[in-house]
Protein backbone atom coordinates (compact mmCIF):
# COMPACT_ATOMS: atom_id res chain seq x y z
CA UNK A 1 0.00 0.00 0.00
CA UNK A 2 1.30 3.43 -1.05
CA UNK A 3 1.18 6.84 1.38
CA UNK A 4 0.81 9.90 0.24
CA UNK A 5 4.11 10.74 -0.33
CA UNK A 6 5.07 7.56 -2.75
CA UNK A 7 1.44 8.09 -4.36
CA UNK A 8 2.59 11.59 -4.73
CA UNK A 9 6.14 10.40 -6.53
CA UNK A 10 4.80 7.42 -8.71
CA UNK A 11 2.11 10.14 -10.49
CA UNK A 12 5.13 12.66 -10.86
CA UNK A 13 6.65 9.09 -12.12
CA UNK A 14 3.81 9.21 -14.64
CA UNK A 15 4.07 12.58 -15.80
CA UNK A 16 7.90 11.83 -16.72
CA UNK A 17 7.60 8.38 -18.59
CA UNK A 18 4.66 10.14 -20.67
CA UNK A 19 7.45 12.77 -21.73
CA UNK A 20 5.83 15.51 -20.15
CA UNK A 21 6.56 18.97 -18.98
CA UNK A 22 4.48 21.71 -16.90
CA UNK A 23 5.21 24.20 -19.76
CA UNK A 24 2.88 22.11 -22.48
CA UNK A 25 0.41 22.03 -20.00
CA UNK A 26 0.31 25.65 -19.11
CA UNK A 27 -2.11 26.13 -22.82
CA UNK A 28 -4.33 24.32 -20.93
CA UNK A 29 -8.12 24.41 -20.69
CA UNK A 30 -9.87 22.36 -18.72
CA UNK A 31 -13.55 21.71 -17.23
CA UNK A 32 -13.94 20.64 -14.07
CA UNK A 33 -17.44 19.10 -12.98
CA UNK A 34 -17.23 18.52 -9.13
CA UNK A 35 -20.11 16.98 -6.98
CA UNK A 36 -20.68 19.34 -4.30
CA UNK A 37 -19.19 19.61 -0.78
CA UNK A 38 -20.74 16.60 1.50
CA UNK A 39 -17.62 15.65 2.77
CA UNK A 40 -14.07 16.69 4.36
CA UNK A 41 -12.52 14.57 1.82
CA UNK A 42 -14.47 16.27 -0.97
CA UNK A 43 -13.76 20.04 0.11
CA UNK A 44 -9.88 18.88 0.37
CA UNK A 45 -10.17 17.39 -3.52
CA UNK A 46 -11.23 20.23 -4.56
CA UNK A 47 -8.67 22.37 -3.24
CA UNK A 48 -6.44 20.40 -3.96
CA UNK A 49 -7.21 20.20 -8.01
CA UNK A 50 -7.94 23.91 -7.94
CA UNK A 51 -4.54 24.08 -6.62
CA UNK A 52 -2.83 22.17 -8.60
CA UNK A 53 -4.21 23.41 -12.16
CA UNK A 54 -2.69 27.11 -10.53
CA UNK A 55 0.55 25.50 -10.04
CA UNK A 56 0.53 24.45 -13.82
CA UNK A 57 -0.79 27.33 -15.44
CA UNK A 58 -3.91 25.59 -16.30
CA UNK A 59 -7.45 27.56 -16.81
CA UNK A 60 -9.54 25.64 -15.23
CA UNK A 61 -13.43 26.24 -15.50
CA UNK A 62 -14.82 24.82 -12.32
CA UNK A 63 -18.59 23.87 -11.59
CA UNK A 64 -20.27 22.58 -8.73
CA UNK A 65 -23.41 20.02 -8.74
CA UNK A 66 -24.74 20.64 -5.73
CA UNK A 67 -24.85 16.88 -6.01
CA UNK A 68 -27.30 17.04 -9.32
CA UNK A 69 -26.13 14.64 -12.30
CA UNK A 70 -28.61 16.71 -14.30
CA UNK A 71 -26.01 19.73 -12.91
CA UNK A 72 -23.08 18.02 -14.44
CA UNK A 73 -24.02 16.97 -17.81
CA UNK A 74 -25.15 20.44 -17.98
CA UNK A 75 -21.25 21.29 -17.21
CA UNK A 76 -20.24 19.15 -19.47
CA UNK A 77 -22.33 20.38 -22.71
CA UNK A 78 -21.41 24.09 -21.61
CA UNK A 79 -17.24 22.95 -21.05
CA UNK A 80 -17.53 21.06 -24.81
CA UNK A 81 -19.54 24.46 -26.43
CA UNK A 82 -16.28 26.23 -24.74
CA UNK A 83 -14.07 23.96 -26.65
CA UNK A 84 -11.62 22.85 -23.52
CA UNK A 85 -8.55 20.62 -23.87
CA UNK A 86 -10.46 18.16 -21.53
CA UNK A 87 -12.46 17.68 -19.08
CA UNK A 88 -12.85 16.25 -15.55
CA UNK A 89 -15.95 14.77 -14.13
CA UNK A 90 -16.58 13.48 -10.78
CA UNK A 91 -19.57 11.23 -11.63
CA UNK A 92 -21.68 11.90 -8.66
CA UNK A 93 -23.85 8.22 -9.38
CA UNK A 94 -22.42 5.57 -11.95
CA UNK A 95 -25.46 5.02 -14.44
CA UNK A 96 -26.75 7.56 -17.16
CA UNK A 97 -23.29 8.90 -18.72
CA UNK A 98 -23.35 7.30 -21.79
CA UNK A 99 -25.12 10.46 -23.97
CA UNK A 100 -22.85 13.06 -22.83
CA UNK A 101 -19.49 11.00 -22.67
CA UNK A 102 -20.45 10.71 -26.07
CA UNK A 103 -20.93 13.93 -27.11
CA UNK A 104 -17.33 14.83 -25.84
CA UNK A 105 -16.37 12.23 -27.54
CA UNK A 106 -17.57 12.92 -31.12
CA UNK A 107 -16.42 16.71 -29.91
CA UNK A 108 -12.74 15.02 -29.70
CA UNK A 109 -12.05 16.10 -25.92
CA UNK A 110 -11.13 14.06 -23.67
CA UNK A 111 -12.65 12.82 -20.25
CA UNK A 112 -11.13 12.02 -17.35
CA UNK A 113 -13.03 10.60 -14.05
CA UNK A 114 -11.41 11.71 -10.79
CA UNK A 115 -12.06 9.62 -7.82
CA UNK A 116 -15.79 7.89 -8.73
CA UNK A 117 -16.59 5.78 -11.52
CA UNK A 118 -19.25 5.06 -14.29
CA UNK A 119 -20.91 2.31 -15.61
CA UNK A 120 -20.67 3.24 -19.30
CA UNK A 121 -18.38 1.74 -21.81
CA UNK A 122 -14.31 2.43 -20.98
CA UNK A 123 -13.96 3.53 -24.69
CA UNK A 124 -15.75 6.48 -23.54
CA UNK A 125 -13.80 8.06 -21.77
CA UNK A 126 -9.66 8.96 -21.38
CA UNK A 127 -9.27 7.30 -17.71
CA UNK A 128 -9.97 6.95 -14.31
CA UNK A 129 -7.66 8.52 -11.98
CA UNK A 130 -9.49 6.79 -8.12
CA UNK A 131 -9.08 4.15 -5.66
CA UNK A 132 -10.68 1.33 -6.00
CA UNK A 133 -13.45 1.02 -3.61
CA UNK A 134 -13.81 -2.48 -3.61
CA UNK A 135 -10.63 -3.01 -2.06
CA UNK A 136 -10.90 -0.41 0.47
CA UNK A 137 -14.49 -2.07 1.41
CA UNK A 138 -12.38 -5.39 1.68
CA UNK A 139 -9.55 -3.85 4.06
CA UNK A 140 -12.13 -2.55 6.39
CA UNK A 141 -13.62 -6.07 6.63
CA UNK A 142 -10.40 -7.41 6.86
CA UNK A 143 -9.38 -5.21 9.86
CA UNK A 144 -13.16 -5.69 11.79
CA UNK A 145 -12.48 -9.27 11.25
CA UNK A 146 -9.28 -9.48 12.92
CA UNK A 147 -10.27 -7.21 15.76
CA UNK A 148 -13.53 -8.92 16.60
CA UNK A 149 -11.97 -12.61 16.27
CA UNK A 150 -14.70 -12.76 13.42
CA UNK A 151 -17.69 -12.35 15.84
CA UNK A 152 -19.76 -8.60 15.21
CA UNK A 153 -22.94 -7.67 14.33
CA UNK A 154 -22.43 -4.83 12.04
CA UNK A 155 -24.20 -1.82 11.17
CA UNK A 156 -23.49 -0.12 7.66
CA UNK A 157 -23.50 3.68 7.17
CA UNK A 158 -23.79 3.51 3.19
CA UNK A 159 -22.81 6.55 0.95
CA UNK A 160 -24.64 8.38 -2.11
CA UNK A 161 -27.33 5.75 -3.35
CA UNK A 162 -25.97 4.79 -7.10
CA UNK A 163 -22.37 6.18 -6.59
CA UNK A 164 -19.48 4.20 -7.06
CA UNK A 165 -17.99 5.18 -3.98
CA UNK A 166 -21.02 3.51 -1.95
CA UNK A 167 -21.56 0.63 -4.59
CA UNK A 168 -18.34 -0.96 -4.29
CA UNK A 169 -17.39 0.14 -0.63
CA UNK A 170 -20.46 -2.22 0.25
CA UNK A 171 -19.21 -4.97 -2.30
CA UNK A 172 -15.84 -5.27 -0.58
CA UNK A 173 -16.56 -5.38 2.07
CA UNK A 174 -19.04 -8.05 1.92
CA UNK A 175 -16.86 -10.09 -0.04
CA UNK A 176 -14.60 -10.43 2.92
CA UNK A 177 -17.26 -10.83 5.44
CA UNK A 178 -19.16 -13.24 3.79
CA UNK A 179 -16.50 -16.09 4.56
CA UNK A 180 -17.36 -15.17 8.23
CA UNK A 181 -20.75 -17.23 9.03
CA UNK A 182 -20.86 -14.98 12.83
CA UNK A 183 -20.33 -11.46 11.25
CA UNK A 184 -23.74 -10.00 10.17
CA UNK A 185 -24.30 -6.86 8.79
CA UNK A 186 -27.40 -6.31 10.65
CA UNK A 187 -28.65 -2.89 9.21
CA UNK A 188 -27.76 -0.92 6.28
CA UNK A 189 -28.77 2.06 4.96
CA UNK A 190 -27.71 5.30 3.21
CA UNK A 191 -26.18 8.42 5.46
CA UNK A 192 -25.69 10.87 1.52
CA UNK A 193 -21.64 11.16 2.69
CA UNK A 194 -22.39 13.30 5.11
CA UNK A 195 -21.91 14.04 9.04
CA UNK A 196 -25.31 14.91 9.61
CA UNK A 197 -26.77 12.02 7.71
CA UNK A 198 -24.55 9.65 9.40
CA UNK A 199 -25.82 11.27 13.04
CA UNK A 200 -29.57 10.89 11.81
CA UNK A 201 -29.26 7.17 10.58
CA UNK A 202 -26.98 5.97 13.50
CA UNK A 203 -29.82 7.31 15.64
CA UNK A 204 -32.38 5.87 13.73
CA UNK A 205 -29.85 2.01 14.27
CA UNK A 206 -29.56 2.76 17.76
CA UNK A 207 -33.34 2.98 18.21
CA UNK A 208 -34.12 0.08 16.38
CA UNK A 209 -30.99 -2.01 18.05
CA UNK A 210 -31.92 -2.07 22.37
CA UNK A 211 -30.51 1.09 22.30
CA UNK A 212 -27.42 0.10 20.51
CA UNK A 213 -26.92 -3.25 22.95
CA UNK A 214 -27.07 -5.56 19.68
CA UNK A 215 -24.21 -3.23 17.81
CA UNK A 216 -20.50 -4.49 17.82
CA UNK A 217 -19.59 -2.60 15.02
CA UNK A 218 -20.17 0.82 12.70
CA UNK A 219 -18.59 0.02 9.23
CA UNK A 220 -19.21 3.52 7.42
CA UNK A 221 -18.32 4.22 4.06
CA UNK A 222 -16.60 7.79 4.73
CA UNK A 223 -15.34 9.41 8.07
CA UNK A 224 -17.97 12.17 7.99
CA UNK A 225 -20.90 9.37 8.21
CA UNK A 226 -18.25 8.25 11.09
CA UNK A 227 -18.03 11.28 12.92
CA UNK A 228 -22.31 11.42 12.79
CA UNK A 229 -22.19 7.93 14.06
CA UNK A 230 -19.84 9.19 17.18
CA UNK A 231 -22.07 11.31 17.85
CA UNK A 232 -24.94 10.03 18.00
CA UNK A 233 -23.73 6.89 20.48
CA UNK A 234 -22.51 9.70 22.71
CA UNK A 235 -26.22 11.07 23.02
CA UNK A 236 -27.42 7.57 23.83
CA UNK A 237 -25.11 7.22 26.72
CA UNK A 238 -22.78 4.63 25.12
CA UNK A 239 -18.78 5.34 24.40
CA UNK A 240 -17.85 4.94 20.86
CA UNK A 241 -14.77 3.44 20.12
CA UNK A 242 -15.07 1.12 23.04
CA UNK A 243 -19.16 -0.21 23.01
CA UNK A 244 -19.53 0.33 19.70
CA UNK A 245 -16.49 -0.13 17.40
CA UNK A 246 -16.01 1.99 14.10
CA UNK A 247 -14.19 2.26 10.95
CA UNK A 248 -14.59 4.23 8.10
CA UNK A 249 -12.65 5.51 4.82
CA UNK A 250 -11.02 9.00 3.68
CA UNK A 251 -8.93 9.64 6.16
CA UNK A 252 -9.76 13.54 6.97
CA UNK A 253 -8.11 15.29 9.70
CA UNK A 254 -11.25 15.25 12.08
CA UNK A 255 -11.40 11.25 12.04
CA UNK A 256 -7.42 11.22 13.05
CA UNK A 257 -8.86 13.71 16.41
CA UNK A 258 -10.90 11.54 16.98
CA UNK A 259 -9.14 8.33 16.87
CA UNK A 260 -6.59 10.13 18.88
CA UNK A 261 -9.64 10.65 21.56
CA UNK A 262 -10.55 6.86 21.27
CA UNK A 263 -13.81 7.45 19.88
CA UNK A 264 -13.10 5.78 16.46
CA UNK A 265 -10.46 2.43 15.64
CA UNK A 266 -9.49 2.71 12.31
CA UNK A 267 -9.32 4.74 9.09
CA UNK A 268 -8.99 3.73 5.33
CA UNK A 269 -7.26 6.86 2.96
CA UNK A 270 -8.37 8.09 0.23
CA UNK A 271 -6.07 10.18 -1.47
CA UNK A 272 -7.26 13.97 -2.20
CA UNK A 273 -4.83 14.82 -4.94
CA UNK A 274 -6.26 13.61 -8.22
CA UNK A 275 -5.57 17.01 -10.06
CA UNK A 276 -1.81 16.24 -10.92
CA UNK A 277 -1.94 12.93 -12.37
CA UNK A 278 -5.48 13.38 -14.33
CA UNK A 279 -3.72 16.90 -15.95
CA UNK A 280 -0.52 14.80 -17.38
CA UNK A 281 -3.17 11.97 -18.65
CA UNK A 282 -5.17 14.69 -20.91
CA UNK A 283 -1.74 16.41 -22.13
CA UNK A 284 -0.17 13.07 -23.08
CA UNK A 285 -3.84 11.68 -24.92
CA UNK A 286 -3.18 15.46 -26.97
CA UNK A 287 0.47 14.26 -27.65
CA UNK A 288 -1.39 11.08 -28.78
CA UNK A 289 0.49 9.08 -26.26
CA UNK A 290 -1.29 6.04 -25.10
CA UNK A 291 -2.53 6.63 -21.28
CA UNK A 292 -3.99 3.40 -19.16
CA UNK A 293 -7.53 3.39 -18.47
CA UNK A 294 -7.54 3.41 -14.34
CA UNK A 295 -4.66 5.20 -12.72
CA UNK A 296 -5.14 3.88 -9.51
CA UNK A 297 -4.63 5.75 -6.23
CA UNK A 298 -5.36 3.72 -3.20
CA UNK A 299 -4.34 4.36 0.62
CA UNK A 300 -3.41 2.31 3.63
CA UNK A 301 -5.22 1.83 6.57
CA UNK A 302 -4.14 4.12 9.76
CA UNK A 303 -4.80 3.10 13.34
CA UNK A 304 -5.22 4.74 16.68
CA UNK A 305 -1.37 4.06 17.53
CA UNK A 306 -0.08 7.29 14.83
CA UNK A 307 -3.32 9.15 15.43
CA UNK A 308 -2.22 12.39 17.52
CA UNK A 309 1.01 12.54 15.03
CA UNK A 310 -1.02 12.27 12.04
CA UNK A 311 -3.66 15.14 13.46
CA UNK A 312 -0.68 17.31 14.17
CA UNK A 313 0.60 16.68 10.57
CA UNK A 314 -2.61 16.87 8.65
CA UNK A 315 -4.19 19.76 10.32
CA UNK A 316 -1.41 22.20 9.45
O1 LIG B 1 -16.26 9.27 -3.82
C1 LIG B 1 -15.52 9.32 -2.67
C2 LIG B 1 -16.35 9.64 -1.50
O2 LIG B 1 -17.15 10.77 -1.74
C3 LIG B 1 -15.59 9.98 -0.24
O3 LIG B 1 -15.23 8.87 0.49
C4 LIG B 1 -16.62 10.76 0.48
O4 LIG B 1 -16.16 11.40 1.61
C5 LIG B 1 -17.07 11.61 -0.62
O5 LIG B 1 -17.93 12.54 -0.42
Amino acid sequence: MKSLKQFAVSTAALGVALGLSFAAQAEMMIGFSQIGSESGWRTSETASIKAEAEKRGIDLKFSDAQQKQENQIKAVRSFIAQGVDGILLAPVVETGWDQVLKEAKDAGIPVVLVDRGVAADDSLYLTKVASDFVVEGALAAAWLAAETNAVCDVVELQGTVGSSAANDRKAGFESVVGNFPAINIIRSQSGDFTRSGGKEVMESFLKAEDGGKNICAVYAHNDDMALGAVQAIKEAGLKPGTDILIVSIDAVPDIFKAMADGDTNATIELNPHLGGPSFDAIAAAKEGKDVPKWIKANGPLFLPDTAAEEYKMRSK
